[in-house]
C-alpha cells in the first residue's frame, strides 16, 4: 500500500498567516504540522508517500522533507493545480498508485493514541474501503457517518446541517485498487469540489464501506483555523511535557519501525540540537531497549491499557 498524503489548498482560513507559507508547514507546538500525518502514515507501515500540494508550496515542503531517504522513506512530490477536492489527490497521484491500494492522509489532521499504529497497519492489505468515525461536539463541520450496532455504515454525509450522528470522519481513508477508477466518476459538488465523502458514498453503495469507532481514549484534531491550530498544539505541549514523549516526531517514528538506526538517528539529530528537538532524538538514541524490531513497533508499553 502507498501513501497520498494532501498538503494542498490555500489555507483561506488562516490568511493572512498563509499567504505566503503553506498551512501544513505552520508549527503544532514543536514541529510542522506536515510531520503528524507523516507519522501517522508510518506507523500504520506506509514507506512510500506521495506530497501533493499547491503549486507554489512544493519547493518549501520539498525543502522540509526532501525524498525522504534520511528516514528510510521514499517520496515523491505532485501538485493539485486548484483547491478541487480531497478525492481529486487519487487522479493527482493515479500514475504513482499504479492501480494499488492507498492511504490517504490530510495534511492538517492529527491523529494520537494508544495501539493507534498497531491498529492502523492492520488496515494496509484491504478490499474496499476503511475510514473512521469519531464522536465530536460539531459534527456538522464535516463528514459524517453513522454506524449501526454492528458496526457497519449505514450512511454517510458531507456537512449535513442537521447531523444523523455525533461521529465525524477523520481525514485518514484507507482504499482498494477501486478507489481511482471511483474518483474518475465523480462530479464536483456545490462549492466545486471532488469531495472524498462522495467516493465514500461509493464504497457505501456497494457494500464494501467498513467503519472504525475511534473511542475515547484516542485524539483526533483538524488544525486549519487559528483556533484549532491552538488547540492541537497547546495538546501537543501538555502531552508532551507530562510524558517526556513527542507526539508525531517523524525521525522517532521512523527508527521504532526499524527504518534508520541508532547511528542514523543521531546524524539527524545533530543540527537540531539548538532547538532541544536534537536532544529528545539523542535521549532516544542511547535509551536502551527501546527501538523496535525491523517488522516494525510502536513503543507503546505493551502492559499498557489502551
Ligand atoms: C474535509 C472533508 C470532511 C472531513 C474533514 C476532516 O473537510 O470534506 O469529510 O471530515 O476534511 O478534516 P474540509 O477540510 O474540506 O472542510
Amino acid at each position: 500500500m502507498r501513501g497520498l498524503l494532501l498538503a494542498g489548498g490555500t489555507g483561506s482560513r488562516l490568511w493572512p498567516v498563509t499567504r505566503s507559507v503553506s498551512k501544513q508547514l505552520l508549527p503544532i507546538f514543536d514541529k510542522p504540522m506536515i510531520y503528524y500525518p507523516l507519522s501517522t502514515l508510518i506507523r500504520a507501515g506506509i514507506r512510500e508517500t506521495l506530497i501533493v500540494t499547491a503549486p507554489e508550496s512544493t519547493d518549501q515542503i520539498r525543502r522540509l522533507l526532501g525524498d525522504g531517504r534520511q528516514w528510510g522513506l521514499r517520496l515523491e512530490y505532485a501538485v493539485q493545480p486548484r483547491p478541487e477536492g480531497i478525492a481529486q489527490a487519487l487522479l493527482v497521484g493515479e500514475e504513482f498508485l499504479a492501480g494499488g491500494p492507498v492511504a490517504l492522509v490530510l495534511g492538517d489532521n492529527i491523529l494520537h493514541g494508544a495501539g493507534l499504529g498497531r491498529k492502523l497497519s492492520e488496515y494496509t492489505t484491504l478490499t474496499g474501503a476503511r475510514v473512521f468515525a469519531y464522536p465530536v461536539a460539531n459534527p456538522s463541520a464535516y463528514g459524517v457517518i453513522s454506524v449501526d450496532e454492528a458496526g457497519r455504515a449505514s450512511s454517510i454525509e458531507e456537512k449535513p446541517v442537521v447531523p444523523r450522528s455525533r461521529y465525524a470522519v477523520p481525514g485518514l481513508y484507507f482504499y482498494d485498487g477501486d478507489a481511482v477508477k471511483i474518483a474518475h466518476g465523480l462530479r464536483p459538488s456545490l462549492r466545486g469540489e471532488l469531495e472524498i465523502t462522495a467516493l465514500n458514498e461509493e464504497y457505501l453503495r456497494r457494500g464494501s464501506l467498513r467503519v472504525t469507532v475511534l473511542g475515547r481514549g484516542a485524539a483526533w484534531m483538524d488544525a486549519g483555523t487559528f483556533t484549532t491550530l491552538m488547540h492541537a498544539s497547546e495538546y501537543v505541549r501538555v502531552i508532551e511535557e507530562r510524558q517526556g514523549r513527542k507526539i508525531g516526531c517523524v525521525e522517532e517514528a521512523a527508527w521504532r519501525a526499524g527504518l534508520i538506526d541508532n547511528e542514523q538517528l543521531r546524524a539527524l539529530a545533530l543540527p537540531l540540537q539548538k532547538s532541544g528537538y536534537g536532544e529528545y532524538l539523542l535521549r532516544l538514541a542511547t535509551e536502551p531497549g527501546r527501538q523496535n524490531s525491523p517488522t516494525g513497533g510502536t513503543g507503546e508499553d505493551p502492559t499498557a491499557v489502551p
